[in-house]
């Protein structure tokens, strides 16, 4: 069987936490740590650190913002858009991260258009979906994730794709230590495939990557990282930590 053409893929989502100085540090760890060079790496440090970080950091690890909004320019007090994302230099965007759906409200049609504005606009996503405890416990985790995935999709065009990486984030297992288990990880990366396939096409099915999120430490990411069909991670809380450089090397 050949195998799938997608490179592994690490993001470490800062969320809100850091100051210069804790920042340097990590920007430490990141340098002087021997990164695997075949898997890629995204940080997402706090807006106001951005340019700061993308200046500091070596320009083998690019960095996201972890939150843009769907239009260019106006009256939207607080808001950043993907045109000033890049104007500083920066790539990538996480969108509809569990937080900003559960914390700030958003909806999945809010994300769908920030996504499609973002990819308009030249930034790579990383749009996250997800299923709460409570749905997944009333067998609810497909229709759940499936939605969030079509008002995702619907927003994509098919020359976008490759600039897309879903994650796959089960709200229960965010910041808790409740790690899913391989197997659960799994079937949903499957389920998500096959949806793309079904929904999109054959050749973004198996193009795209799709990563995890959910208290992946350096202790658990390599039985993760064995899945067929999971590409990668994303990471809150180890992602401030050396620990952070054993995951990005999960594969090796
Ligand atoms: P933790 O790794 O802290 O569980 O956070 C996961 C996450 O939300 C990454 O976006």
């Amino acid at each position: 069987m050949l195998s799938a053409p997608r490179n592994f893929f690490v993001g470490g989502n800062w969320k809100l936490n850091g100051n210069k100085q804790e920042i340097g540090k990590i920007i430490n760890f990141l340098t002087a740590g021997n990164l695997d060079p075949s898997t890629e790496v995204v940080c997402a440090p706090p807006t106001i650190y951005l340019e700061y970080v993308r200046k500091t950091l070596p320009s083998s690890v690019c960095v996201a913002a972890q939150n843009c909004y769907k239009v260019p320019k106006g009256a939207f007090t607080g808001e950043t858009s993907p045109a000033m994302i890049k104007d500083v230099g920066v790539e990538w965007a996480i969108i509809g991260h569990s937080e900003r759906r559960n914390v700030f409200g958003e909806s999945d049609e809010l994300i769908g258009a920030k996504v499609g504005h973002a990819l308009e606009a030249g930034l790579k996503v990383i749009p996250c979906i997800g299923e709460k405890l409570e749905e997944r416990e009333s067998g609810k985790t497909e229709e759940v994730v499936f939605c969030q995935l079509k008002a995702i999709a619907d927003n994509i065009k098919p020359d976008q794709w490759q600039n897309v990486v879903i994650a796959y984030e089960p709200v229960w297992a965010i910041g808790t230590g409740k790690t899913a288990s391989p197997a659960q990880a799994q079937e949903i990366h499957v389920k998500l495939r096959k949806w793309l396939n079904d929904n999109v096409s054959a050749d973004v099915a198996w193009k795209t990557r799709i990563i995890y999120g959910g208290s992946v430490t350096a202790d658990n990411c390599r039985e993760l990282a064995r899945e067929r069909d999971i590409d990668g991670f994303l990471v809150g809380g180890v992602s401030l930590k050396p620990d952070f450089v054993q995951i990005v090397n999960a594969r090796q």
